[in-house]
């Protein structure tokens, strides 16, 4: 087996590792090693890993136990695994294209998501995640004065609501999408935090994916902080443009990155799995 290696990707996050087969059990040093490399680049891609589902659900549990996914069907036969599936016949929107960190609604969102590729297309697809340390770190005083100390109300209710994006089946795609009045539920958490492994801190979800405003503010008070948060949060100096291929894992730290999906491959089928991972 070659030694693990860590090849960051030159942008604001992200890193690929090698020379780890995924689908064998792991030695306690090297989980170590992914775990630090997991924590310093925020989102790390691992190509070439032929695995099963087992396979797939044996390896994110190295990093915590499962999430709860309250909006998307399990493919059959599992609990823990959900399919990101556009065919290639979909005209539906595409799925997930603002930037966002997944299920922040929740009072225990997960921490990280590892998403597995199954069928990738020959174009387009790619997925962009946004470094919310950086982002914070270099917001201008002006705007931080305006935001600090800020608790942000998240919500699902604009995707998975019977009135949000996916209560109307056309946009459902290939997605096995469960639309529920769970959605209209609210869960505040403070905009800017400290990470709960490293400390270092960042803006925790997007603005107008899940958080929809402010405690103390109104919806009209809010929208135009908002709309500035979310110019700020997705610019281009804290992203970094993840491009797959078939049997590629990813897995990112939703504490620390935002992401959102590219469209770009019209025609051909698109297909991932997915399973969130909670700390602890
Ligand atoms: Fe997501």
């Amino acid at each position: 087996m070659p030694k693990l290696a860590i090849e960051p990707s030159g942008q604001a996050c992200g890193a690929t590792v090698t020379g780890v087969d995924l689908s064998q059990p792991l030695a306690a040093s090297v989980v170590d090693q992914i775990r630090a490399a997991w924590l310093e680049h925020h989102v790390l891609a691992f190509p070439d890993q032929k695995l099963s589902s087992d396979e797939f659900e044996r390896f994110a549990q190295l990093f915590g136990r499962f999430g709860d996914d309250p909006f998307f069907k399990p493919i059959s036969g599992r609990e823990h695994i959900a399919a990101v599936r556009r065919e290639a016949s979909d005209t539906s929107p595409i799925f997930a294209e603002v930037f966002h960190s997944d299920w922040s609604f929740q009072a225990q969102p997960p921490a990280a998501t590892l998403l597995y590729s199954i069928d990738i297309p020959p174009v387009g697809g790619d997925t962009l995640f946004a470094n919310q340390h950086l982002a914070l770190e270099r917001m201008p005083s002006e705007l931080r004065s305006r935001l600090e100390g800020k608790m942000a109300i998240h919500s699902a209710a604009v995707g998975y609501a019977p009135d949000g994006l996916y209560g109307d089946p056309k946009n459902h795609g290939s997605m096995d999408i469960v639309v529920s009045e769970e959605a209209y539920a609210r869960q505040s958490h403070p905009l800017f935090r400290a990470h709960p492994e490293t400390g270092r801190r960042a803006i925790f979800s997007g603005a107008f994916s899940y958080v929809i405003g402010f405690e103390g503010m109104t919806d009209d008070e809010a929208k135009p902080l908002l709309l500035e948060l979310l110019a700020w949060q997705s610019r281009e100096e804290f992203l970094y443009r993840h491009q797959w291929a078939n049997d590629m894992l990813v897995m990112w730290d939703n504490r620390s990155v935002l992401h959102r999906a590219t469209g770009g491959y019209e025609g051909h089928r698109r297909e991932l799995h997915r399973i969130t991972i909670n700390s602890g």
